[in-house]
């Protein structure tokens, strides 16, 4: 298994290409399946998670092909509509092919999922989703089975919570359904907003995304397109958050100020420059230590849960303490332990984590457990004094493409040890 070594204590300087979206990505993806005409997506981030779900796509029949950071994908008949366990399993978010089969074809059958090991997540709301849409659900031997023999229908959802995943499945499923859907309580991420407009260039009619009410029209057929996929705000915050640590002036390109302003402001109160520039977003900091800054996760457009493990590993060597509050998923501070191995001062108490800054951390070897946990392992690494080991990479290499190029572009020491 590989690894990634860092030795810490460079500054970051230069620039980081910020890629397409992963979230977006896999759910535009998916969007192959409602159309027997090509969709070409650009900016394709190419990461581990992309290529499950080109496996996945293929298996119901889609062509896919790729050319550097553009992909094509073409499904004119659907051979399939089955996801099975192996190919679902190693991703959460290709249970949102559930709608679109049912969508398309009538019916679809397709394992619960896997993915990350950040609490239970559940797909009860995805389910009640498609249930409002007329679908028959049952539940069998790990699968869900689902029927809608005359269509989806038009419906009214109410989410108790949010959910991006589950905002996403509905109109996944509602562009293609008879009559008028309405989502309250939806998703207002910028990945929600992505995913309207590729369907709208594809012919759907979808009003409201980026908004808590969303109002899709059905249509009969959807037309190919081609779309540029959003540029990845867990992304640039990462590299926004590894500045602000490390030290240094990295220019984030084509980074979107408006997708990451909950993040602007903490690194504000923390004491970092963070500042709309020519093609993107220019990250200072070159102050010493940060001032400690407390944050809580929430839907957008609050502070992000994808960001949170990267914060807190900033948090570990600033200045005073910071309480970090997690409301999304349980079980989501398991970098925690690991950022202790390095010297860092966590005291864990249900959904808080209580950060007191040090001095500074100490390398060690850690382990990687879930995606954004284990990048939070390579911005301590870079500040820490000495080697830091980095084990079971391949959760980074779900989502961060070309991590250690990119860092090592800006004058980072790190590197990749293949075994
Ligand atoms: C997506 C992102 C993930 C991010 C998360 C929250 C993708 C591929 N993943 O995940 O990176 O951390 O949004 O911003 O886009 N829940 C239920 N029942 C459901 C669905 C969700 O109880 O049917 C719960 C989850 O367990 C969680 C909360 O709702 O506690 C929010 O999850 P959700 O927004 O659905 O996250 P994902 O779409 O899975």
């Amino acid at each position: 298994m590989d690894s990634i070594k860092i030795r810490g204590g460079n500054k970051l300087n230069g620039s980081v290409p910020i890629s397409g979206a992963k979230n977006s990505a896999l759910k535009l993806m998916v969007a192959t399946i409602l159309t027997d005409e090509p969709l070409v997506l650009t900016r394709m981030p190419d990461l581990a998670d992309t290529r499950f779900l080109t496996t996945l796509l293929q298996h119901f029949g889609a062509a896919i092909s790729r050319d550097s950071s553009r992909m094509q994908l073409h499904t004119p008949r659907l051979e399939k509509s089955e996801a099975p366990y192996d190919l679902v399993r190693k991703m959460r978010a290709s249970f949102n092919v559930l709608g679109p089969l049912l969508a398309r074809n009538g019916e679809a059958r397709v394992s619960l999922p896997g993915g990350c090991a950040i609490g239970a997540r559940p797909v009860d709301l995805h389910l009640k989703a498609l249930e409002a849409l007329g679908a028959d659900i049952e539940l069998s031997e790990g699968y869900v089975e689902a029927r809608a023999p005359h269509g989806l229908q038009g419906g009214q959802i109410t989410f108790p919570f949010v959910s991006v995943g589950a905002t996403e499945h509905a109109i996944l499923a509602a562009v293609l359904a008879k009559g008028e859907t309405t989502l309250e309580n939806a998703a207002r991420e910028p990945e929600i907003v992505d995913l309207a407009d590729c369907l709208t260039s594809m012919g759907a009619k979808i009003e409201g995304a980026g908004s808590s009410t969303i109002t899709i029209t059905g249509v009969d057929r959807l037309k190919g397109t081609t779309h540029a996929v959003v540029p990845d705000r867990i992304e640039t915050g990462t590299y926004a958050l590894a500045v602000a640590t490390a030290g240094g002036d990295v220019l984030l390109e084509d980074a979107v100020w408006k997708h990451n302003e909950a993040l602007w402001d903490r690194l504000a109160a923390a004491g970092v420059n963070a500042a709309r520039a020519d093609g993107g977003i220019r990250i200072r900091s070159e102050n010493g230590r940060l001032a400690a800054t407390d944050i809580e996760t929430r839907p957008y457009p609050g502070f992000p849960t994808d960001e949170q493990a990267q914060f807190m590993a900033a948090m570990c060597v600033a200045d005073g303490r910071s309480v970090i509050r997690e409301t999304i998923f349980e079980n989501r501070f398991m970098h925690a332990p690991e950022l202790m191995r390095m010297g860092a001062q966590i005291d864990l108490r249900g959904n808080e984590a209580i950060v007191t800054g040090v001095e500074s951390l100490r390398g060690a070897p850690v382990m990687a457990t879930d995606l954004r946990a284990s990048v939070s392992l390579v911005i301590a690494g870079l500040v820490a004094a000495g080697e830091t080991t980095i084990g079971r990479v391949y959760h980074l290499d779900r989502g961060f493409e070309g991590l250690e190029a990119k860092l090592a572009a800006c004058g980072a020491d790190i590197e990749r040890v293949k075994e």
